[in-house]
Order: structure tokens, then sequence, then C-alpha cells
């Protein structure tokens, strides 16, 4: 069928049709912009999920939501030189300039920020401001963000609005402005003022300890994202299609739900494919069997390609002994066991994995898995498992 009309998006970050399977993730967002709308308060949203599994659609989605509702937002992708910090002064000082403060209202405000260390105003009039974290505590940089987010949040409610950042890939927040940033909503929190935080990123979002820890499960839910239900599947993979009066057959249906494991990312590929070869509706399960070859190459180069990329030839050895082992979470010891090492001799391998974001260490301790789903199918098609050679007899 004709291309120009594809309804599928398989692209990072690119807006389903039908973002299915995300009511909760969506209510519960709703929830916490009305309560902040009303002066109450609700506990933000870290959403984790590994890559692909749409945390940048749903963050979108937060965002268009909170806009409808008169909110400021502020969208972020961290990398891992990003500052937080200096990204929230920045966006604190673009929301006063929307805010069009009197001249009396400027003045109490610059009065407010005249003390801090971190952040100064600078320039004669208005609200412009600069950020020098360099030799500054963490207890001055979350008590100087306090003040800016209480300020902001004073003259947002006066206002009648409220500001909202959204932070995708969180997982490469600095771990000191993490805990700046927590410290500082808590504060925010404390005093009503309609300020709030949703993220997202991968499942190791910086581990917290103490204060900043308690706060933290306070303010945040962190809810897990991951494949589709069947049914959320079935209605991601068939909605797009349908809105185009195309239908597709059941028993195709079933083969998708089947191929895609109800993985957003194959569900776009291989809907776009299919939609492609069909000559007509309803798309067929020998279409889908056509799709299947292109989908997954187009799969394999786009998201699994540019990783191992990244990959030394030891690491991908140890990615592939991982996949030996079947479905994952990977107990270290036993990856180690498949290439005939101690854990210890492969602990640098496996740090640089993690340091490239290409594994992460799950929850329990001495295991590891992947950060992209059926990242371990790619490496069996990907290269053979050399078994270690056993040592010669003596
Ligand atoms: N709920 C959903 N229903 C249907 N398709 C979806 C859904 N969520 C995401 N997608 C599709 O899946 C793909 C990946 O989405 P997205 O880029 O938001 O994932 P991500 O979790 O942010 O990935 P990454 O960790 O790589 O940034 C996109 O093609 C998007 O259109
Ligand atoms: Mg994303």
């Amino acid at each position: 069928m004709d291309p120009i009309g594809n309804p599928y998006t398989p692209n990072a970050g690119s807006r389903p049709q039908a973002l299915a399977g995300r009511d909760q993730e969506l209510e519960q967002f709703r929830v916490l912009v009305g309560r902040l709308k009303r002066g109450a308060t609700e506990q933000s949203m870290i959403i984790r999920g590994l890559r692909g599994v749409g945390k940048t659609v749903l963050l979108n989605a937060f965002e268009d939501r909170a806009e409808s509702e008169g909110f400021l937002t502020y969208y972020h992708e961290m990398t891992p030189d990003s500052s937080l910090v200096g990204e929230i002064t920045r966006d604190a000082q673009a929301a006063i300039a929307r805010l069009k403060l009197s001249a009396r209202a400027t003045k109490a405000m610059r009065e407010a920020l005249a003390h801090l260390g971190t952040i100064k105003v600078v320039g004669p009039e208005g609200i412009e401001l600069s950020v020098d974290l360099r030799a500054a505590d963490e207890g001055t940089i979350a008590r100087d963000l306090s003040e800016l987010l209480l300020q902001l949040g004073r003259v947002a409610a006066e206002k009648g609005t409220g500001v909202v950042f959204l932070l995708d890939e969180v997982q490469f927040v600095k771990e000191v402005e993490y805990r700046s940033v927590i410290t500082a909503l808590h504060r925010a929190t404390q005093k009503n003022v309609p300020i709030t935080l949703a993220a997202a990123g991968l499942p190791q979002i910086p581990r917290l300890t103490g204060e900043a820890r308690s706060y933290a499960e306070r303010l945040f839910s962190f809810p897990v994202i991951s494949s589709l239900s069947a049914s959320d599947a079935a209605a991601a993979l068939v909605g797009p299609a349908r809105q185009q009066q195309v239908e597709y057959e059941s028993e195709a249906v079933d083969l998708a739900l089947a191929w895609t494991g109800g993985y957003p990312f194959y569900i776009q590929q291989l809907g776009k494919h299919a939609w492609n070869l069909a000559s007509s509706s309803p798309i067929t399960m020998a279409d889908l069997e056509a799709a299947m070859p292109a989908a997954q190459q187009t799969l394999d180069s786009s998201i699994y390609e540019v990783r191992i990329q990244r990959a030394t030839d030891q690491e991908r050895r140890y990615m592939r002994a991982m996949a030996e082992l079947g479905t994952g979470p990977y107990k270290t010891g036993d990856v180690a066991g498949r290439l005939g090492r101690k854990t210890s001799e492969l602990s640098t391998v496996r740090q640089r994995l993690l340091d490239k974001g290409l594994v992460y260490a799950t929850e329990e301790y001495g295991y590891v898995d992947f950060t992209v789903p059926r990242f371990g199918e790619f490496m069996v098609r990907y290269m053979p498992f050399r078994p270690p050679r056993r040592k010669p007899p003596s």
C-alpha cells in the first residue's frame, strides 16, 4: 500500500498513532498535574524502562498534558555532559521571563536571590541568572536551587500556573546534582508550590543514599514500563491501520504478536514493512511473513548494530556468553564460567559494558542484563559462540 500513508512510527521518540498500554501512567500524571493546579501535592514520576519501550513518547505525552492544563514545561534530554542544575536554572530564568513579572515582583525576586552562592543574578535589571557549581558543596547547591524553585513556584502560583520539568535519559544525571534537585523539590513540595519533575531513564537511575533517598521515596513513584501486553500490542499494531480503514487478518495479528513479543519498536517496524508490502486490506499472514526479514534487518541496523560497534572484541565475547545463557538477567559468575574465567578476571570488561550503557546491573547483586530488549537474540545472530579451549592435559 502507499508508503506515503504509512501510519507506523518506527523511530526513536516518534509519537505512535496509538499510544497503547500506558493508560495507567497517563492517568497518574493527569492526577499529578490536576492536584498541583489546586495547590495540593502528589508524587511525581520517574519512569524506568529498557531501550525502545516508549519512555520518550510517554514523557512527550506528559508534556502535552501539562501544557493543556496551562503549565509551563521544560524538556531536556540529559547526556553525560549535561548539568541538571544548570539546565533547571536556565529554565527557571525562561519561565520567569514568560511570567512577565511586575517591576515590584522583579525587585523582590532579585533581592530574594541576591544572597545565593552558586546561582547569581547578573545584569542591572530583570532576572538573568548565571550558575557556577565549581567549588560549591552539595549543601549549598541544594539550598540555592531550593530558593530558586520556591521563588519561581511562588510567582507561577500567583499567575495561576505552574512548572513541570521533564527529564529524559535521567540515568546520565550526575549524582550530586540529582540529589540537589531532589532536595530542592522536597522543599518546593513542603511549601506546596506548583513545581514538579517527571523523568525517564534506563533502569539504573542514580543510586541515592541518606536524606535524598528518603525524600525520593516519598516524592516519587518509580513506575517500570516494558513491552506491551498481548491486547495492548494488538491495539498498537491494528489501531494505526484502522484509522485508514485497513484491517489485519486475525491470524496475522497473532503472528505479529508472537514475533514482536510486544516490544514497541518491533511492532512499529513490522507494521511499517507489512503496510508497504501488502497490496490491499486486510493485511495477511503472508504479508507479515514477507515483511519480517526486512523488519528484522532494519531493527538490527537501527538498534543493535550501532551498539555492537561501540564494543571491543572482548566485550562482544562477554555479551555473546551472556546470550549463550538464554534470557537474562545473567549472573556474572555464570557468564565468566561460560568463558572459562573467574568473575574477578572479567570485572573490567563488565565495567566497560556498564559504562557504555550496553548492559546494566540489575537490582539483585551480582547480576547484569542487556539494556536493549532481545539483544541476546541479536548476539546469537551476530556471531558464533566460541567455547573456551580446554587446558591441554599435562
Ligand atoms: N505505547 C506505545 N504504543 C505503540 N508504540 C509505541 C509505544 N511506545 C513507544 N512506541 C514506539 O516505540 C518506539 C520507541 O519509543 P521511544 O523512543 O519512546 O522509546 P524509549 O524508551 O525512549 O527508547 P530509548 O531508551 O532508546 O530512548 C518508537 O518507534 C515509538 O513510536
Ligand atoms: Mg528515549
